[in-house]
């Protein structure tokens, strides 16, 4: 097991690239692999999650190599090899629900399982809506959760309300959707990241967009025709906003962070800090599917502000961290509508939470939240701290440590490789002093 003990420091900031995004690189892995001939991916996250997604496609007979920084992946034209072992997911919700979907309607049979985080999330989620297009899906864990066997069948499409704001749910629809008759449409309780949609609409796959509903016309058993090509995976905003956030509040800090995906469903956090005080401008480069630009942070005294409605499904990776900020900012940092925190990588609340009070700083917990108030005076905790299996965790509280008055001990940080390997370096790059 990893530890890493994270050093206060007085200076920090800089320059720097964050790795590619997680779920679009998940989405590309996929998609592509449903393609005829070999595409040409740019900027693949290296990270653990990705990685696990790929393999599972390799295993369904996509082939795939890095040359360089370029991921040549040729495609299967739609139609999979059964795997002869279970597919190993690691700890990739987004990977495990939406190849569900991917695979519910093709004639097969397969078993995902994960790591144990993965193994105690929720698949009802998944079961339900695929299960009303006719898949049939056995959850094998205790309580709905992985092992998953999927016993694929012929797809019917539906109509379908989202019960909770969840973009891997939707995704998972829409892909089932793909190998469906009919017309599939899911209808969205709040917007949530659209990176699918977006996918779909550049790889030429017609998509109806109203509003909340999201509606496509299936191609059946066969699926879609996808012709090979070139894409790029965005900077992964949710990686850069660590160092967004830690900057922004830290008065006299200042920090670029360059070819950063900035596509709004995933931004909330901007505004959220420009509200707390926040100097921060961005600057918009290029868009292929998803805008792409450099952001730009002048640290400052930031105080609180509530966070809830709306805003939480496009910022929702990002609450940790900024629970982390509001113990920094003067004032309450309220966090409501966010109870699905509590079913991600670990219970976010609850896992924020109490280490925030190992540093000092008085949180509230709410069903759907917490109540931070700042400013604190931080102290280092005396025992370690856990990541509970969850890279966000690890990475919100390395951010806490550097503001803290003495060195900070954090276990299990190897989970941080599923999204951010460089994570550490970058940390040191910037100024920050880790053994
Ligand atoms: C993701 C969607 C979000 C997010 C996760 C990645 C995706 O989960 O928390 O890290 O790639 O679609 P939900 O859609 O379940 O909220």
């Amino acid at each position: 097991m990893h530890s890493k003990t994270v050093y206060p420091v007085s200076k920090f900031g800089g320059e720097l690239r964050v790795p590619g995004d997680k779920s679009v690189s998940q989405r590309i892995a996929m998609l592509t692999a449903l393609a005829k001939g070999t595409s040409e991916v740019s900027g693949f996250l290296h990270g653990e999650d990705a990685m696990s997604t790929l393999g599972a496609m390799c295993s369904l007979g996509v082939s795939a190599k890095f040359e360089g920084d370029i991921l040549k992946i040729t495609g299967t034209g739609g139609k999979f090899m059964e795997p002869a072992n279970p597919l190993d997911m690691g700890n990739s919700g987004t990977g495990t629900r939406l190849l569900a979907g991917l695979l519910a309607g093709q004639k097969m049979t397969v078993t995902m399982a994960g790591d144990a985080s993965l193994s105690r999330r929720p698949m009802g989620r998944i079961k339900v809506p695929l299960e009303l297009m006719g898949a049939k899906l056995d959850l094998t864990g205790e309580q709905g959760t992985l092992p998953m066997t999927i016993h694929g069948t012929p797809l019917h499409g539906i109509r379908y309300e989202l019960p909770m704001a969840s973009a891997q749910v939707k995704s998972c629809v829409l892909l089932a959707g793909l190998f469906a008759e009919g017309k599939t449409t899911v209808v969205e309780s709040r917007p949530t990241r659209d990176h699918t949609e977006k996918l779909f609409q550049t790889l030429g796959i017609p998509l109806h967009i109203d509003g909340r509903e999201i509606s496509l016309h299936g191609f059946g058993l066969k699926g879609p025709q996808i012709a090979a090509c070139k894409l790029t995976v965005p900077g992964d905003f949710s990686s850069a906003a660590f160092w967004i956030a830690a900057v922004a509040a830290r008065p006299g800090a200042e920090l670029v962070v360059r070819g950063v995906g900035l596509n709004p469903r995933r931004t909330a956090l901007l505004g959220v800090l420009k509200r707390m005080g926040a100097l921060i401008e961005v600057e918009f480069t290029e868009e292929q599917g998803d805008p792409i630009g450099t952001v730009f942070v002048r640290g400052a005294q930031l105080h609180g502000t509530e966070i809830s409605g709306d805003e939480i499904p496009n910022l929702i990776d990002e609450l940790p961290m900024l629970a982390v900020t509001g113990a920094l900012a003067k004032g309450d940092t309220v966090i409501r509508d966010a109870a699905e925190l509590r079913v991600k990588e670990s219970d976010r609340i609850a896992v924020t939470a109490g280490h925030l009070r190992s540093f000092g700083v008085e949180v509230e917990e709410h069903a759907d939240g917490m109540t931070v108030h700042g400013p604190a005076q931080l102290h280092a905790p005396k025992e370690p701290l856990a990541a509970y299996g969850d890279h966000r965790i690890a990475m919100s509280m390395a951010m806490l440590a550097t503001f803290a008055d003495a060195p900070v001990k954090l276990e299990q940080v190897e989970c941080v490789a599923t999204s951010y390997p460089d994570f550490w370096n970058h940390l040191e790059q910037l100024g920050g002093k880790v053994e």
